[in-house]
């Protein structure tokens, strides 16, 4: 049986196991911690930041960080939740995010969270790229100018080989994510679903199904992100 860790939440006395990731901790005892770049079940890379918090006073990623026996956790103030809106908006600037007209609206969470912690218009000059636009493959189209190099896809999409079939391409403001055209042409269309989906924007799109969920009637349209989490509370 894994052992019992106690720690407290922004006051909240919670429970969890050894080696539990503190988002999952988290989640499990009803307290929602912003996540972007984290997939539950998948080793975490850290890319976003977005799920910092203060840990004993010192700042960490809940996503990566295990949780232990006493640890203090501050999750839930107005620096807090400032620092996160500044991630968002960052994100928002760097990139084209037209959510009026973008396939993800309302299932994406950057727009989700964007809502969630009342991001307006942002505090950063926007820098509108121009990306390319990747319809080369047989299933899926690659828009990067709404790419925020998260590694979802990366980590999450594999043919049966165990490969990925994205992956980081050049660096620095040049660094975008590639599909392997080899690799593409083995794409299921179950496979390229998981892709959209994995994706927490709209830079990865099936081909041919757009729209086939009204906006109105979308995750996110109908709760806003995190509340399915807090009322296990
Ligand atoms: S394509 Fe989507 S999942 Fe992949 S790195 Fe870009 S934003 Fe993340
Ligand atoms: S969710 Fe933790 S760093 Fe992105």
């Amino acid at each position: 049986m894994s052992e019992k860790i106690a720690f407290t939440i922004d006051g909240v006395t919670c429970k969890g196991e050894k080696g539990q990731f503190l988002v999952d901790a988290a989640r499990d005892n009803g307290i929602y911690i912003p996540t972007l770049c984290n997939i539950p079940g998948v080793n975490p890379k850290s890319c976003c930041r977005i799920c910092t918090v203060y840990v004993n006073g010192l700042p960490m990623t809940a996503c990566s960080l295990q949780v232990f026996d006493g640890m203090e956790i501050i999750n839930d103030t107005p620096a807090l939740i400032e620092q996160r809106k500044i991630i968002l908006e960052a994100l928002f600037v760097e990139g084209n995010h037209y959510c009026p007209f973008c396939e993800k609206s309302g299932n994406c969470m950057l727009q989700a969270l964007a809502y969630r912690f009342g991001m307006l218009a942002p505090r950063f000059p926007y820098t509108f790229p121009v990306r390319e636009v990747d319809a080369s493959h047989p299933k899926i189209i690659k828009d990067q100018n709404r790419c925020i190099l998260c590694k979802r896809c990366i980590k999450a999409i594999k043919d049966e080989k165990g490969r990925s079939i994205f992956a980081y391409h050049r660096r620095g403001n040049k660094l975008r994510v590639h599909i392997d055209p080899k690799l593409a042409l083995a794409l299921t269309d179950e496979l390229a679903q998981k892709a959209m989906d994995v994706c927490p924007v709209g830079s990865i799109l099936v081909r041919e199904k757009g729209y086939r969920v009204p906006i109105g009637q979308r995750t996110y349209d109908k709760m806003p992100i995190g509340s399915d989490i807090e009322v296990k509370k």
